[in-house]
C-alpha cells in the first residue's frame, strides 16, 4: 500500500537531512505504529505519504503509483489525516455538517452523499450526536468526528499525527477502540504517530524513527523484548507509573508496584492506615 525507497528528506534551506535513506513497505490492513523521540522525523514521513511534502531523493509509492502532480490530489484522498487538535479541523456548525463539508466537491448524489455520512458517523460511534455543534463534544468525541469526516471519503489509509496525545485516558481509550475497530472490520491501513504505550500494542507493527532513520521496526512484544527504557524511543511511561514515582519521591512508600489506578488508590489507603 505504501513504499518507501531511499526516501531522503531535507527541508528548504535548511543543511539538516531530517529523513535519511529510507526503505519501507506497508501492505494493505496493517496497523503501524510510528514512534520516535521529537524531532525525529515522524510528521515529515507522514506528509511524504500524503503528498503534502515530496521527497528530496528516492520514490514514494502509494498503492502502487508514484506520487506526481497530476494525481496529488487522488492520493491526498486516498490517505486521510488525523492531527493532533480536532478543533483546527472543524469546518460545520453541526456534526453532520462537518462530514458533509468534504464530500461536497466530489459530485455525489444527495443519497450517496447520506449514506456516506450515516455510515462515517455509525463507525465511530457518533450516529446520536448529529445534531450537535462539534465544539460541545468531549476531546475522544472530537477526534473521532475528524475521523469520520476523513472516512466519508472512503480513503484506503488513515494517518494519524498523534490523534491522541491532547485527549485525557478516556478520550484516548475512545479513540483507540475505534482505530481498533477500523483496522478490524474495514481493513483500513493505519499509521499512527503516537507516545502512548497502550496505542502501540495494539498495533500489528511498531516502526522506531531516531534521527532520521529507521531504528526498530517489527512487532511491539519484539520492541518491548529489546530490554530498553520506553523513554528513549520517544514513549511515555503510563500516567500510573509517573504517578507512583511522584509520590515516592514525596516519601510514600508501597508495599507493592501498583499496576493500574484502582491498585495505586488500594495501596495509598493501605499506607494511610499504617502511618
Ligand atoms: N517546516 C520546517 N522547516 C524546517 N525544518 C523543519 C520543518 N518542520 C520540521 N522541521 C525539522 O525537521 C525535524 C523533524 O521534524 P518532525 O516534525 O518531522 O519531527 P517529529 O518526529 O514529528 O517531532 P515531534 O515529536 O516533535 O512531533 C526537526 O528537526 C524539525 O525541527
Ligand atoms: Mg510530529
Amino acid at each position: 500500500m505504501i513504499q518507501f525507497s531511499q526516501v531522503s528528506y531535507q527541508y528548504p534551506n535548511q543543511s539538516d537531512w531530517v529523513l535519511k535513506n529510507i526503505d519501507l513497505t506497508i501492505n494493505q490492513g496493517e496497523w503501524v505504529s510510528l514512534i520516535g523521540h521529537n524531532g525525529s522525523g515522524k510528521s515529515t514521513l507522514a506528509k511524504l505519504i500524503n503528498g503534502l511534502l515530496r521527497p528530496s531523493e528516492g520514490e514514494v509509492m502509494v498503492g502502487g503509483v508514484e506520487l506526481t502532480d497530476e494525481n496529488l490530489w487522488d492520493i491526498r484522498r486516498n490517505v486521510g489525516m488525523v492531527f493532533q487538535n480536532p478543533e483546527n479541523q472543524f469546518v460545520g456548525t453541526t456534526v453532520i455538517d462537518d462530514v458533509v463539508f468534504g464530500l461536497e466537491n466530489m459530485g455525489l448524489s444527495r443519497k450517496d452523499m447520506q449514506y456516506r455520512v450515516d455510515e462515517s458517523l455509525e463507525l465511530v460511534g457518533l450516529s446520536r450526536y448529529k445534531y450537535r455543534e462539534p465544539f460541545n463534544l468531549s476531546g475522544g468525541q472530537k477526534q473521532r468526528l475528524a475521523i469520520a469526516s476523513v472516512l466519508a471519503m472512503l480513503p484506503n489509509i488513515m494517518v494519524l499525527d498523534e490523534a491522541t496525545t491532547m485527549l485525557d485516558s478516556k478520550g484516548g481509550e475512545e479513540l483507540v477502540n475505534t482505530m481498533n475497530r477500523l483496522h478490524k472490520e474495514q481493513q483500513l491501513t493505519m499509521i499512527s504517530i503516537t507516545h502512548d504505550m497502550k496505542e502501540v500494542l495494539m498495533a500489528d507493527r511498531v516502526i522506531v524513527l531516531k534521527e532520521g532513520s529507521v531504528w526498530f521496526d517489527g512487532k511491539p512484544v519484539e520492541l518491548l523484548q529489546k530490554d530498553l527504557r520506553i523513554e528513549e524511543v520517544g514513549l511515555l511511561p503510563p500516567f500510573v507509573v509517573k504517578l507512583t514515582n511522584a509520590l515516592k519521591k514525596r516519601g510514600i512508600t508501597f508495599k507493592e508496584e501498583p499496576l493500574n489506578i484502582e491498585e495505586l488508590v488500594k495501596q495509598l489507603w493501605i499506607y494511610r492506615s499504617t502511618t
